[in-house]
């Protein structure tokens, strides 16, 4: 459900509308699947049909899928500072944004945050890891 909102504020920020075609090549999933998550979302009110518009966000669903990006950013940002692959980091947040819990969430962007604002500290953690690994 979680990649369902993402990807649906992903379409509407950058083409204005998010239609089940758009959703269903971005995920992978097929239409028929996409059409009935898109039913269940509408039913739990996060999202509504508009006839020339297609498929919109609610105030709730805009919300929602506003955090799920941010857990999103924070985990790319946080994975960033290691100098990891950028497949490797895409692969690991796609999996660990749907664990993260909220506290979790806010440990992590306090260290991404402090190891940006102290690059010996970043350096140091750097130096640690094993690049055989
Ligand atoms: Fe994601």
């Amino acid at each position: 459900m979680d990649d369902y909102l993402e990807q649906i504020l992903h379409l509407i920020e950058s083409k204005g509308y998010a239609r089940a075609v758009d959703i269903s090549k971005n995920l992978g999933i097929s239409q028929a699947s996409v059409t009935n998550m898109l039913r269940r979302l509408d039913n739990e009110g996060l999202v509504k049909h508009e006839k020339y518009r297609g498929t919109v966000l609610t105030d709730e669903g805009h919300r929602i899928a506003k955090a799920i990006i941010d857990r999103h950013e924070t985990l790319t940002r946080f994975l960033r500072l290691f100098g990891l692959e950028e497949d490797t980091i895409y692969r690991d947040v796609e999996g660990m944004e749907h664990h993260v819990s909220r506290p979790t969430l806010a440990v992590i962007r306090a260290i991404a945050d402090s190891l940006e604002a102290n690059p010996r500290l970043l350096e140091e953690v750097r130096s640690k890891i094993d690049p055989r690994t």
